[in-house]
C-alpha cells in the first residue's frame, strides 16, 4: 500500500517515514526542501535498508503534484508539508497564508481527483489559542494568536468543510504538542535554519557550543519554579501517533481532532535540568522577559487518542533530552555540511526543482 507523506524530508516527517517503512508501508515523499535536505530521507533508509521514492515537488505546483499522483497507487496521505516558524510568520504572513493553505488546498483538490480520500494532518496546540486551563482537551474553544496558528486552524475548518461536504473522506487532524527528541540512532533529528525559535534546539546548541547563554523567557510565571510548562512529547511517540492515526482513517470515514501529547508539563528550568543530568554539560542561562504570546501551561489531555486511536506516549524527558543531545552531539551542525553518502541510494525523481 503506498502512502504519501508530504513534507516527509523534514523534522516529523523523517522520522515518520522511518516507522512507516519499519510497518511495511511503501511510501511515497513529496518536499519542496524549503526547509530540509534529502540527506534526511537517506539516513532513513540506511536506517530501515528500506527505499523511499522522493520528488522534489512543491505542493503549490498542482501539475507536478498530479504526475505524482498518476504514477502511483496511493491509498492515504500524511501532510506535514508546511511552515512552521510562528515569529516569521507575523513578518510575511501572505507567504505563509499561500504556503500552507493554498499547499493544502491544491493537495486536498488533486486527492479529490484521484479519489484518494484518507488524509491525516498536522494540526499543532496552538489551534488552542491562550487556553483557560490545563490540561487541554480536544473540546475546548479554538483561536489563533499569529498567522502560523491561524493557517492551522483555517486547515482543520476547510478539512470539516470538505467531509461536510463528500463523507467519503476520512481525515484525522493531529494537534501537537511540543515535539522534541531523536531517532535513538543518533543519525536523524531537527537541524533548524538560523537560531532556533525552540528550547531544545537552542539548548543542544548551547551544549555542542554553536550558542553562548540559553535565554529564559520569564519567571514570574504562576508554574512550580515561575518558568513556562509544556508538554514535550519524544519525536518518535508522535511518529507513532501517526500509524496509529492512518490505521484510523484507512478504515473508517469522517473527521476527527486528537491531541497528540504525553498529558505532563515541565517547566524550562526541568528541561534545563534534565538536559545537563544526561549530557554533562552545563547549560548557562539568563533569566529575560516574558515572549509575547507565551502562555503559562499548555499541555494536554491525550486520552481521546489513547481510547480512539490506541495511542499513548510512552518516552519521558530523560529520553528525550538524551536523544536529542545524541542527535546534536553527532550531527553538530545538523544535516549542513555532511558528507554522509547512503549505499543504498535513495529513489530521486526530480520533477519540479525550484531555484
Ligand atoms: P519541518 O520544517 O522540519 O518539516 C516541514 C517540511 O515541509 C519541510 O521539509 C519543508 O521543506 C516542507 N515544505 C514546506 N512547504 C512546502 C511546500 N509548499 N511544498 C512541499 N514541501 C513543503 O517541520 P516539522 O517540525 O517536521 O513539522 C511538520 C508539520 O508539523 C508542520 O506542518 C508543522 O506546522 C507541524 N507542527 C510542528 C510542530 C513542531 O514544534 N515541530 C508543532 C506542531 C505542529
Ligand atoms: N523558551 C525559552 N527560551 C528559548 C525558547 C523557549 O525560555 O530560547 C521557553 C518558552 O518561553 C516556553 C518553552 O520554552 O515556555 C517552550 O517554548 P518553545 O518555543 O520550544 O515552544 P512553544 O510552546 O512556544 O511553541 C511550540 C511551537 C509552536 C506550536 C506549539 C504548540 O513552536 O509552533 O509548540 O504545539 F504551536
Amino acid at each position: 500500500m503506498e502512502i504519501l507523506v508530504t513534507g516527509g524530508a523534514g523534522f516529523i516527517g523523517s522520522h515518520t517515514c522511518l516507522e512507516l517503512i519499519k510497518a511495511n508501508y511503501k511510501i511515497i515523499v513529496v518536499d519542496n526542501l524549503s526547509n530540509s535536505s534529502t540527506e534526511s530521507l537517506q539516513r532513513v533508509e540506511e536506517l530501515t535498508n528500506g527505499q523511499i521514492t522522493f520528488y522534489e515537488c512543491d505542493l503549490l505546483d498542482r501539475k507536478s503534484l498530479v504526475e505524482v499522483f498518476e504514477h502511483h497507487e496511493i491509498k492515504a496521505v500524511i501532510h506535514f508539508a508546511g511552515l512552521k516558524a510562528v515569529g516569521e510568520s507575523v513578518s510575511i504572513p501572505l507567504h505563509y497564508y499561500h504556503n500552507n493553505i493554498t499547499g493544502t488546498l491544491v493537495l486536498c483538490d488533486v486527492m479529490q481527483q484521484f479519489e484518494v480520500k484518507k488524509l491525516v494532518f498536522s494540526s499543532s496546540a496552538t489551534v488552542y489559542g491562550i487556553p483557560e486551563q490545563v490540561p487541554i482537551n480536544e473540546r475546548f474553544p479554538l483561536s489563533a494568536t499569529n498567522p502560523y496558528g491561524r493557517t492551522k486552524l483555517m486547515i482543520e475548518e476547510i478539512l470539516r468543510d470538505l467531509v461536510t461536504s463528500d463523507p467519503e473522506w476520512s481525515i484525522a487532524l493531529l494537534r501537537y504538542f511540543n515535539p522534541i527528541g531523536a531517532h535513538e540512532s543518533g543519525m536523524i533529528g531537527e537541524s533548524p535554519n538560523g537560531i532556533p525559535n525552540n528550547l531544545m534546539p537552542y539548548i543542544t546548541q548551547v551544549a555542542v557550543g554553536r550558542l553562548g547563554n540559553l535565554n529564559i523567557y520569564g519567571s514570574d510565571y504562576p508554574t512550580s519554579d515561575g518558568t513556562g510548562v509544556r508538554d514535550y512529547i519524544h519525536v518518535v511517540d508522535l511518529a507513532l501517533g501517526h500509524l496509529k492515526a492512518l490505521e484510523k482513517v484507512l478504515l473508517t470515514t469522517g473527521v476527527d481532532a486528537y491531541n497528540l501529547g504525553t498529558g505532563k508539563g515541565h517547566t524550562v528550568l526541568e528541561m534545563v535540568e534534565t538536559f545537563e543530568k544526561v549530557s554533562k554539560k552545563r547549560i548557562p542561562y539568563n533569566i529575560v522577559e516574558r515572549r509575547p504570546g507565551d502562555v503559562a501551561m499548555c499541555y494536554a489531555d491525550p486520552s481521546k487518542a489513547k481510547k480512539e486511536l490506541g495511542w499513548i506516549a510512552t518516552r519521558g524527558i530523560e529520553e528525550m533530552c538524551k536523544d536529542s543531545w545524541r542527535w546534536q552531539s553527532n550531527n553538530p551542525n545538523g544535516y549542513k555540511n555532511h558528507t554522509y553518502s547512503s549505499e543504498s541510494g535513495i529513489q530521486f525523481r526530480l520533477i519540479s526543482r525550484k531555484h
